[in-house]
């Protein structure tokens, strides 16, 4: 959701700049998809170019003004519950507010660990309760670079256990609660369902589905990266941006950093420390002949935490996912992430689908209905209904 003044500003540079932006030819409904494909991606642009010109600190910001409020489902009821650090957001239709022992799916919001909001898409979620008759219940989790890693993580992990320790007064029933969340979201669930397995080895949660999560920062030379950034939304300079703020938050090495993964490789610094992390890539990097990034080994000890990069799991960890099935836009820089997630989950006897949405890029879910109460395309919406059918069935 946009201001006005930003939704001026994305115009200019539309018309004025960049309209040769196109989704892949054979996108469904591919004239509306152009539209709104390149209305994000000029968002992505334009932060760029405050971030090029100022800081990321001010990008973020810039970014962060972009995002509005959307209205809660007339239809539901919502609490929030402040635990200090983080706060929850819980919504319910009307009708079963005083019902006890309800299902419920907890959502973490995307934006790179560092924009975005609960309530920018608390029509989307409320609708979901409404839609579906569960609860769903959203984190409202610390952002870098105020909050370095692992303050966002810290928080989802606390809140998801607070949920479960508190199930009977949130009238919530336990053994159904399923962890989702798109992009940066999609990784703190991902984190979430494997942290909170190690911390209580008995409890078994009902599903977890990621969408089009990142699940490394170690690399952006995979073929993913080049070939879907001219037609999809995201970008790389966007990527670097949150890779650097959320692992430095707010320092004089953050905007350095960002640099530094543009110019040299952090991969093969940390193949000097890991070499057998190779092995997750499935040698999809290509480094080229670039020269190791330079970083302190607390550095690649942060970059290897696999609460950064959960592709970095071992596989005894993705073991122990739930029941998980990971959605991924076909035309987006982090295809290769979710593919590789995929392959190490599968190799390591997770119980996982993967379903790949043709044609749709990064962002899918926020061109939808529900979303911003305005339809963009039926195919749009027919994938995140899809998603979300996913995760009520989970909760049956
Ligand atoms: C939840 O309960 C577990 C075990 O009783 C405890 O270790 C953990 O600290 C609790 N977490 C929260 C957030 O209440
Ligand atoms: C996105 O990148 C992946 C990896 O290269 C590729 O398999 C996929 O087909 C790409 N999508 C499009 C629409 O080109
Ligand atoms: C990184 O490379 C770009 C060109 O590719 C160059 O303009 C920039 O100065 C380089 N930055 C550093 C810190 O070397």
């Amino acid at each position: 959701m946009l201001k006005k003044g930003a939704i001026f500003a994305v115009f200019v540079a539309l018309f004025a700049y960049k309209f040769h932006f196109r989704p892949v030819d054979h996108a469904p409904d591919y004239l509306r998809r152009a539209v709104a494909h390149n209305i994000w991606n000029s968002i992505f642009f334009l932060t760029e170019k405050v971030r090029s010109a100022t800081s990321s600190r001010a990008a973020i910001g810039f970014m962060q003004k972009a995002m509005m409020p959307t209205p809660t489902n007339e239809d539901a009821i919502e609490e929030i519950v402040d635990n200090g650090e983080y706060k929850i957001h819980f919504w319910r239709r009307k009708d079963l507010v005083e019902e006890e022992n309800q299902p419920v799916a907890i959502f973490f919001h995307g934006g790179g660990f560092i924009v975005g909001d609960v309530p920018s898409v608390s029509s989307f979620y409320s609708s979901i309760a409404v839609q579906k008759g569960i609860t769903v219940a959203s984190v409202e989790y610390r952002l870098a670079p105020k909050h370095p890693f692992p303050a966002p993580s810290d928080d989802c992990i606390a809140a998801t256990e607070y949920i479960i320790n508190n199930s009977e007064s949130l009238k919530i029933n336990k053994d159904k609660i399923v962890l989702a969340g798109d992009s940066a979201g999609g990784e703190l669930a991902i984190v979430t369902a494997i942290e909170v397995k190690f911390k209580m080895p008995d409890f078994n949660f009902a599903g977890l589905v990621p969408v089009y999560p990142c699940t490394q920062f170690l690399t952006h030379r995979m073929k993913a990266f080049d070939e879907n950034e001219s037609t999809g939304v995201l970008t790389q300079d966007f990527w670097r941006m949150a890779g650097a703020n959320h692992a430095f938050g707010i320092s004089a090495k953050t905007d350095e950093f960002i640099e530094e993964m543009k110019n040299k490789s952090v991969f093969k610094r940390i193949a000097q420390v890991y070499p057998n992390i190779e092995e997750r890539f499935l040698g999809s990097e290509d480094e080229g002949d670039l020269e190791p990034a330079e970083m302190t080994d607390e550095e690649v000890e942060l970059f290897v935490d696999p609460r950064f990069s959960p592709l970095l799991y071992s596989d005894e960890a993705l073991w122990h996912l739930p029941e998980t099935h990971l959605f991924t836009s076909e035309i987006d820089i982090l295809y290769d992430d979710q593919r590789l997630f995929y392959e190490a989950a599968s190799e390591a006897g997770a119980n996982i689908k993967w379903t790949v949405w043709k044609g749709a890029a990064h962002c899918e879910q926020s061109f939808s209905t529900i979303a911003i109460g305005k339809t963009i395309a039926p195919s749009v919406d027919r994938n995140v209904e899809e998603m979300i059918n996913v995760i009520a069935d989970l909760l049956e």
